[in-house]
């Protein structure tokens, strides 16, 4: 099963919220989704899981649409909205059967017990949820989405407000449901995604600006290579720059120059160097981060 999001956009009275965004997920991919506060994810996601009516656009799970078979749709979708939103009251383990019996699953009890280890409740499940960690709560929501073992998960910040030691281990239960299910999950944390998506979408003020893997995302930014000379450099700037790569001075031994193909940029360098009898002392290269690349796309 796969999932196709097609030119769909969701207006708030005159704000749109989400401008005409397509893409597709694939079985086993995880895909992180980023984008500033306010850029569209959490009303995309909603419209994926079927919460929210789209203005526009057709989202389809392999032939499966909201609109033509919405129990068929629901059914293979898991979703954690971004409030995760829980009985406080009620116990853990009650919550699961009542999830149980909404979606009317053949053998809950094995099903449950399943879910509660897979998602690591067995010591919580017999507390309230009102008196669980954020983390573990997050554990719950977690657990109620997959519990129907449904073909997508979609999770709305499952890692926010989490300590370090729970961020790791939520994001490697994220990784180990991925056999499962196709999972889209957005998040602010950069580094999580170079650590378990496969794929990153980007969407600034409602427009996916971004579609790719990490490594591509990477590879077509501009990376930076730093050469520092035993000889002044400055008189020879005009030439450095006709070399057609973006080249500044740091001081008068050092420039720092930038490119997508740093291959080609420190050959260039290093036959300029030798033409003009010039000696590199040292010449360094650094990958846009993530960071870097993520302020590019949304600024
Ligand atoms: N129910 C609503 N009514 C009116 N406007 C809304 C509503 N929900 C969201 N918006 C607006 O739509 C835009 C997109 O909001 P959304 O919550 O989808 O963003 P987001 O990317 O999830 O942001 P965040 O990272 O802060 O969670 C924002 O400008 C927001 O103010
Ligand atoms: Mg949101």
């Amino acid at each position: 099963m796969s999932l196709t999001v097609h030119q769909v956009s969701k207006k708030y009275e005159a704000h749109l919220a989400v401008d005409s965004v397509s893409f597709n997920i694939q079985p086993g991919e995880i895909v992180g989704f980023l984008g500033p506060n306010g850029a569209g994810k959490s009303t995309t996601l909603k419209m994926i899981a079927g919460f929210l009516p789209s203005d526009q656009g057709v989202i389809t799970l392999n032939d499966c649409s909201i609109e033509k078979d919405p129990t068929a749709y629901k059914k293979s979708i898991g979703y954690l909205p971004e409030s995760n939103p829980l009985y406080l009251d009620m116990y853990v383990k009650e919550y699961f059967h009542f999830l149980a019996e909404v979606h009317q699953l053949p053998n809950p009890n094995k099903r449950i017990q399943e879910v509660i280890g897979e998602v690591g409740l067995t010591i919580m499940q017999t507390k309230k949820m009102g008196e669980l960690s954020k983390g573990y709560q997050q554990r719950v929501g977690i657990g109620a989405a997959i519990l129907h073992q449904p073909a997508l998960l979609l999770l709305d910040e499952p890692t926010s407000g989490l300590d370090p030691n729970q961020l790791i281990e939520i994001r490697q239960l994220i990784q180990s449901l991925s056999s499962k299910s196709m999972i889209l999950f957005s998040t602010h944390i950069l580094q999580e995604v170079t650590a378990i998506c496969s794929r990153v979408l980007v969407l600034h003020q409602g427009q996916l600006v971004a579609n790719e893997p990490i490594e591509n995302l990477l590879k077509t930014s501009q990376n930076k290579v730093t050469v520092i000379f035993e000889q002044t450099i400055d008189a020879h700037l005009p030439e450095l720059k006709a070399l057609g790569f973006q080249i500044e001075l740091v001081d008068k031994h050092t420039l720092v120059a930038e490119a997508n193909d740093t291959t080609l940029l420190k050959n260039k360098l290093m036959s300029f160097a030798l033409a003009k009898g010039l000696n590199i002392q040292s010449l360094q290269s650094q990958q846009a981060s993530l960071e870097e690349i993520f302020k590019l796309l949304t600024h």
